[in-house]
Parts: C-alpha cells; structure tokens; sequence
C-alpha cells in the first residue's frame, strides 16, 4: 500500500491523452453523466458517451448522426442548417427498444457542434399509461355489475315478472350477489389505495409469522369445509419475527391461500411454508397442486384486473386485484414476490421479507443468529 502510494507520488506528469481515448478529459466527463449525451459536428458523431454508446451501439463514434440516431424525429433535428438551439425537446418513441420513449434535447455550442441529450421518459409514460388503463378498467369493472342490477330492477318493476315470488326471489338474489361482487371491487380498490399511500412508510412492528400462519390456517379450516381441510403447514419455529404490518400480512396470506383453493385441484394439499430465504429474509410460500400458469402469464399476474380466464375468475367471485395487492404490500415491506409454476402441476408463490430489527424480536435463540 505505503509503496504503491510512494510509487504514484514519484511518477513523471502523463502525457495529454489523445482526442477519444479512455483518458480524455472530454470522455470522462461524458462518461461521468448517466443519461446518453452524443457531440455532433458536421452531421457526425464526435463523440458519444458509454450511456449514449450502450442505447445506440458501440460503433456510433464517426458515423452519420441520423444514421447513429436512428429515428425519423432526430433526423430532422439533427439536419445540418437547421437552427435548433431554442427548439422544444423531441420525442423518440421506440428508440432501442419497442416500447421506450426519449426526449432528445439539443443544444447548439459556440465552435457550432451539437450538444445531443437523451432523457428516458418510459417509466412516466408508462405510469401514466398504467393509470389511464387502471381508470378504464376499474369502471369497467363496476360497470358490468351495476347495468345487471339495474336491469332486474327494471324487470321487477313489471307486476308480471315482480308479482310472482318465484322470480321475484331468484331475480333479487341475482341483485344481491352482483351488488356484493361490487362491494368487493370497492373494497379491494380502497384496500390498494390505502397500501399504496403509504409505499414509502416501512412497516416495523415484529410480527410472529408462524403464529399469524397458524392463526390464518385456524380459521380457514373451520369456515372453508373440504378445501380448508386441505390446507398444510410446514413452519421453521427457529425464524426470527418478521419486520411487518399484520393486519396487511394477513391479507397477503388470505390472498395466496384463497388463489391456492381457487385455482388448485380439490383434495391436493395447500402447503403454507415458512422458511429461511437468501441473506436474512424469511420466505413465505403457498404451494398447490393444480391447473398451472402458463409461463406467458406469469409477468402479468400482478397487473391490476388481470387474469388468465376472466370469466372464470368472476364466476369464482374473482375482482382480479388478489395478486396485485399481495405485490403492493410486499414492496411496502421491502420484500420480494416470486411466482414459479408448472402448467398441470401447480403453482407456488412465495414472498420474501426481512426479519424485525434485534430488538423489536422475541422468538428465542434464533433470532439472535438469524437477525444479526
Ligand atoms: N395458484 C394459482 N394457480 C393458477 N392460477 C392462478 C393462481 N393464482 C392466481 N392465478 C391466476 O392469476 C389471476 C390473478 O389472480 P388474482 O388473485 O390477482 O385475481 P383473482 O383470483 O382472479 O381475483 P381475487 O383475488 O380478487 O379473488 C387469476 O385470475 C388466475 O387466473
Ligand atoms: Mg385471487
């Protein structure tokens, strides 16, 4: 260490780097600034940082900058003559890949070359995407519910079909279901709301995972007959408690086991485990053995209101927001969500949360190993 120092301290002055080589000072800082940021001079790329050089390939260094920004918008931008320097930012839409979106700002420099800066806008745009399709949906959702409700009343308004008991019972069952599915929908919405408001508040009470299992596993072997018979555990006693919010653990628990019953084949267990996970997190799985997820649903699960047979899942009561509540709850406590699944043999979600701090713990030796 002291000879290495002592060998850099007697080191001779180096010698200016040339243009473009990793030791220009130009490139560095080019290289220092995160976004893509490209020279042009002369309709050629001067330069281009490694950002710039990742998005638009190694080769961009020299070449024609419309051929180098590949993209109708940038290309007239990038136009020698044309005055750019008080223009609106432009929008690149499916620069590098099919669904981005850039915003290429350019800025004129005195010895005449352009300063090229591309700003990534896909995640705000997909944000608001997500948010125009979530309000569609959503009324959507409540829409179907409420035009069937209101069709019976209509109905029974007529003495003919309202007069007689018969139907007049199945017709207001109808209502009642359909007004429940929408009760539902409600709650789950405010549920999703509530958790997301509060994102960024981690939750730190020591919950006692093990306990909140047996507890969940209690009450859905009495109130849910065969299936909630079908419900196993298989719990790591030694875990330490986990840093958590209950009343929201026990949804997700709720969620996962209600997917399992759904979705999993009659008289096949429902494995609830607990169990050490990578680094200090505590996994919680739920196993079944049913019908499968095929592989190009998986990245979807957890999208608001989707679901790989939407009118089965109504049919079964379904809102379509079990999983994406799961997830939101499990980012508000600094987890994971994991869902592998076979086609035909069945599916296991699991979560992966972080142990309580030492102090908030109360479960024996274990937590002293487990959370140091
Ligand atoms: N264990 C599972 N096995 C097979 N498919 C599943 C499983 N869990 C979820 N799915 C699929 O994922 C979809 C989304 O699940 P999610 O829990 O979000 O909604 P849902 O179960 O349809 O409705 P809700 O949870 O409101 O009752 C389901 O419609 C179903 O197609
Ligand atoms: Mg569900």
């Amino acid at each position: 260490m002291a000879a290495t120092d002592a060998g850099a301290g007697c080191a001779p002055a180096p010698a200016p780097a040339p243009s473009g080589s990793a030791d220009d000072p130009l490139e560095a800082i080019l290289d220092a600034i995160a976004d893509p940021v490209l020279l042009v001079g002369d309709g050629r790329v001067a330069a281009a940082n490694r950002a710039a050089r990742t998005l638009l390939g190694e080769h961009v260094v020299g070449e024609d900058a419309r051929i180098a920004i590949r993209h109708p918008a940038a290309a007239e931008r990038l136009l020698a003559g044309a005055s750019p320097a008080d223009a609106q930012p432009t929008e690149l839409v499916g620069l590098g890949g099919r669904d981005t979106r850039w915003e290429m700002q350019v800025a004129m420099l005195p010895d005449a070359r352009r300063l090229v800066h591309l700003v990534d806008r896909s995640a705000g745009h997909a944000a608001e995407k997500m948010r125009v399709d979530f309000v569609a949906n959503a009324s959507h959702e409540l829409r179907t519910p409420l035009s069937a409700i209101l069709g019976y009343v209509e109905t029974l308004d007529d003495e003919k079909a309202g007069g007689d008991v018969a139907v007049r019972k199945r017709f207001l069952k109808i209502m009642h279901d359909e007004a429940q599915r929408m009760q539902r929908l409600v709650d789950d919405l405010m549920s999703l709301s509530r958790i997301e408001a509060e994102k960024y508040r981690a939750p730190d009470t020591a919950i006692d995972m093990a306990g909140l299992i047996a507890e969940t596993h209690a009450v859905l072997r009495d109130q849910r007959g065969e299936r909630g018979r079908d419900i196993v555990t298989d719990i790591d006693e030694s875990l330490p408690f986990v840093a958590g919010d209950r009343a929201q653990l026990s949804q997700v628990l709720h969620n996962l086991i209600n997917n399992a019953m759904k979705y999993g084949r009659p008289g096949t267990p429902i494995t609830v485990s607990l169990a050490r996970g990578p680094g200090s997190m505590i996994r919680l799985s739920v196993e079944d053995e049913g019908e499968g997820i095929a592989p190009e649903h998986l990245p979807r699960l957890t999208e608001r209101f989707y679901r790989v047979d939407s009118s089965r899942s109504r049919a079964l009561g379904g809102t379509g927001l079990g999983l994406a509540i799961v997830k939101h709850i499990i980012e508000r406590h600094r987890g994971r969500l994991d869902i592998q699944s076979t086609l035909g043999r069945g599916t296991t979600v699991s979560a992966l949360l972080p142990p309580a701090p030492l102090r908030l713990s109360s479960n024996g030796n274990s937590t002293v190993t487990g959370s140091v």
